[in-house]
Formats: structure tokens, C-alpha cells, sequence
């Protein structure tokens, strides 16, 4: 169809403009709605330090472990498994800007280069090389994230998820800390991946 032609029939000549400025903002508006950016599906809550700190203990996490926080909102968790344990780590958060504060308090806090942050859909990355994830998502991200992590996760890797357990069948341990519950999970020896 041609628009202009359309336009110019149906318009007195001074209203041409406003027309043509409101076509381009209806097709940028259409454009928009037709991305497909994926967006968090749960919104940035911290974990409490007291939580993570038994999170880590349950994991027994020490400094030959890779752990991968799964939407890592500031990055405490990783800055604190690397402060404390000397471990390295890896958070994949969604939102640009938690992304940049969670560098920034990595740097504060001494361990920026044992962690890093990447601005990613926690459901496309490979998390093969993390020995220990932790993951404080909703129930139904954790559950759809355990066939992924079974499969690429090695055997004796530890998943630890804050307040909603990870999906089927039962954890190996649970903790109830400052009245949150913490799920640990051991991948079995005869995972195959
Ligand atoms: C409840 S907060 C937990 C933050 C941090 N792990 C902690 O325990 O303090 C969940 C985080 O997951 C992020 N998130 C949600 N959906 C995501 C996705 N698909 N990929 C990556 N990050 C995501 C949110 O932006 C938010 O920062």
C-alpha cells in the first residue's frame, strides 16, 4: 500500500507532518513489542547474610571450588564464597545494572579477581565448570533449571537453592536460618553427563 499517497488524499497538507511523525511512533512501538529480550523472572530480593553464609557451609565450599550464583542480583554470594573460602565465582545476572554494582562491590571488596559477572539468561549459559550453584529464584525457575543442571553438572558438584527447593525428589540436607529454608542437593556419583 502506498501510505503516502493514502495520507495525502485523506489530509489537508498542513496535518502531513503530525501524520508522518505518528506512523514512525506507531511502527517503533510495533517494533518494540516484537523483541524478544528476555527479562528476570523473578525480581532482584538479597539473600540475607546469615543465609548466605550457611548456604556456603552446607555446600562446604573451599578454595578449589568453582561456584555459580544463578541470578546473582548484587553478587554477594560469590563475593562471599570467595572472601571467606578463597574460591572463584561466577554470577549471571539478567539486569545490566546489578551486573555493574556487583563488579563495583567485588572491587570494594578485594576479590575482583576471583569473580566474575556476566550479564546473561541464567537458562542459556553452560554452567558445566561450577562445582557448587546456588540459585534463590521462584519454584518454578528452579525447576526447570534441574534437568539442565543435572546434565551438565559433574558428579559430587553441590546445588544449593534458598527458600524454594529445586524441583523432584528430596535434598540431601535442609536448614531452616533465620526463618528461611536452604535445600542442598549432591549431584550422584553416577551422573552421567
Ligand atoms: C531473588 S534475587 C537473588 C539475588 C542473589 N542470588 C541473592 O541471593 O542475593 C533473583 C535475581 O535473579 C535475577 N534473574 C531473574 N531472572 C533471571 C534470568 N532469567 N537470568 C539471569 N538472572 C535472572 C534477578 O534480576 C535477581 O537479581
Amino acid at each position: 500500500m502506498n501510505c503516502r499517497a493514502t495520507v495525502s488524499r485523506s489530509l489537508p497538507a498542513a496535518l502531513l507532518p503530525l501524520a508522518f511523525v505518528a506512523m514512525a511512533l506507531l511502527a517503533s512501538l510495533s517494533a518494540q513489542e516484537t523483541t524478544t529480550e528476555p527479562r528476570p523472572g523473578v525480581h532482584f530480593v538479597p539473600t540475607m547474610n546469615s543465609v548466605v553464609e550457611v548456604m556456603l557451609d552446607m555446600a562446604e565450599v573451599t578454595s578449589e571450588d568453582v561456584v555459580y550464583d544463578l541470578g546473582s542480583g548484587d553478587g554477594r554470594i560469590v563475593i562471599t564464597a570467595a572472601q571467606r573460602y578463597g574460591a572463584r565465582g561466577v554470577g549471571v545476572e539478567l539486569d545490566p545494572e546489578l551486573v555493574e554494582r556487583a563488579r563495583a562491590n567485588a572491587l570494594e571488596a578485594g576479590v575482583a579477581d576471583k569473580v566474575t559477572f556476566v550479564q546473561a539468561d541464567l537458562f542459556t549459559i553452560d554452567v558445566s565448570e561450577a562445582t557448587v550453584v546456588t540459585m534463590y529464584l521462584l519454584a518454578s525457575m528452579h525447576a526447570r533449571m534441574q534437568p539442565k543442571l543435572l546434565r551438565e553438572l559433574a558428579p559430587g558438584s553441590r546445588i544449593v537453592t534458598h527458600r524454594f527447593p529445586m524441583g523432584e525428589g528430596e535434598p540431601d540436607q535442609k536448614k531452616r536460618v533465620s526463618g528461611r529454608d536452604v535445600y542442598l542437593y549432591r549431584v550422584p556419583a553416577g551422573n552421567a553427563r
